[in-house]
């Protein structure tokens, strides 16, 4: 902060400074108090008026050449300043996620410190920013780039009609993999309400490209060597994992019995309770994770039980085994549960579908 004040032409008075964070007993940590800790020594420097900071929630990373620089989660922090009557001060490249925030909302987003205090002195005044949406990505995969499959067609069709959870299990090329990363084709767009709360978790996670919002549901895809931070949320800053990602799109867990089975099991709660709980020491953090739940394996170790004229070496404990990861309160939860055959030649030759 010195750094930056010293850039932009300000020097510090040579007495000692006393910067206090309260309340104390709460756990602060991250990079978004620089520009507060900066704008509290500009105003008690005489630089910004006092009253004006009154009246806004600041939040920014400083660089040292006095820039402010993107922090996540200006989105909610804009909807918790309008709920107190304040607006925001937050970096330029968070403003447009904060416009989502609401037309009313005074959003100041300065890219530096010079912009700030020309803007207060009203030298040069800041134009509001405006809230982006993303352009939904032109070549997202279609469902009729499936060819044969009917019956898994039609399961994944009525999963996405009445958002249950599915799973698929067959043989590996069975096009499993395939027909999970189509279901969000055929979803419905996210409306306004949804596509605020979901913007919500990944301003959190710091995931909003540009702050930019987009329509389409998300669609979560964590590797099986993922750990249970990763899914249920948790990490430095206690963010929002996998499961809270998807929330109102789909998550989806290919090779469902290579996931380590602690993570696995804590799928139990959010599936039925709709969110996930973080919990530290001092306290808790509560996120959304209403999510549809879609799920592939092999039906064994070697992929091809089931499958005619093949015998497994292990005989028909290598399907029981493998199944078996899985278990039993977790299956119950899984409403449609579909076995795939290979894909056959004759369907593979069909000309793609025009519908
Ligand atoms: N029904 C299908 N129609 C068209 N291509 C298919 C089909 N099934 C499999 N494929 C092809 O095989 C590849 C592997 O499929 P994948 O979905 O990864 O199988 P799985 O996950 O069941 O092992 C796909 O990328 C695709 O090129
Ligand atoms: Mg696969």
């Amino acid at each position: 902060m010195k750094a930056a004040l010293y850039a932009i032409g300000l020097a510090l008075p040579g007495r000692r400074l006393v910067v206090n964070l309260s309340p104390a007993d709460l756990p602060k940590e991250g990079s978004h108090f620089d520009l507060p800790i900066a704008l509290a020594v500009l105003a008690s420097l005489g630089v910004l008026p006092h009253d004006f900071l009154m009246r806004y929630v600041a939040m920014g990373e400083l660089a040292l050449d006095g820039g402010i620089m993107s922090v996540a989660g200006s989105l909610p922090a804009a909807i918790a300043a309008n709920g107190r009557g304040l607006g925001l001060i937050c970096p330029k490249s968070s403003g447009s996620e904060a416009a989502w925030a609401g037309e009313e909302i005074d959003i100041l987003a300065p890219a530096n410190l010079v912009q700030l205090i020309n803007h207060v002195k009203g030298h040069q005044v800041l134009s509001p920013p405006k809230p982006a949406l993303a352009e939904a990505a032109a070549n997202q995969p279609d469902l009729r780039d499936i060819k044969g499959q009917e019956s898994a067609k039609r399961a994944l069709e009525v999963a996405a009609a009445g958002g249950h959870h599915l799973l698929m299990v067959g043989p590996p090329g069975a096009g499993k993999s395939m027909l999970a990363q189509r279901l969000p084709s055929i979803l419905p767009p996210l409306d306004p309400r949804e596509m605020l709360d979901i913007s919500m978790i990944a301003s959190l996670a710091g995931e909003l490209g540009e702050g930019k919002l987009s329509r389409v549901r998300p669609f979560r895809n964590p590797h099986h060597s993922a750990s249970m931070p990763a899914l249920v949320g948790g990490g430095l800053r206690a963010k929002p994992g996998e499961m809270a990602l998807a929330h109102h799109g789909v998550l989806f867990l290919d090779e469902l019995p290579e996931f380590q089975s602690r993570v696995l099991e804590s799928l139990r709660q959010p599936l039925e309770t709709g969110e996930t709980v973080v919990a530290r020491a001092n306290y808790h953090v509560t996120y959304p994770a209403r999510f549809q739940l879609v799920a592939a394996m092999n039906p064994c170790r070697c992929g091809m039980a089931g499958t005619p004229g093949h015998v497994c070496r292990q005989g028909p404990r290598c399907a029981a085994d493998y199944q078996g990861r899985i278990s039993g309160p977790l299956l119950d939860r899984l409403d449609i549960q579909i076995e795939l055959a290979a894909v056959r030649a004759s369907d593979l030759t069909l000309r793609r579908q025009r519908k």
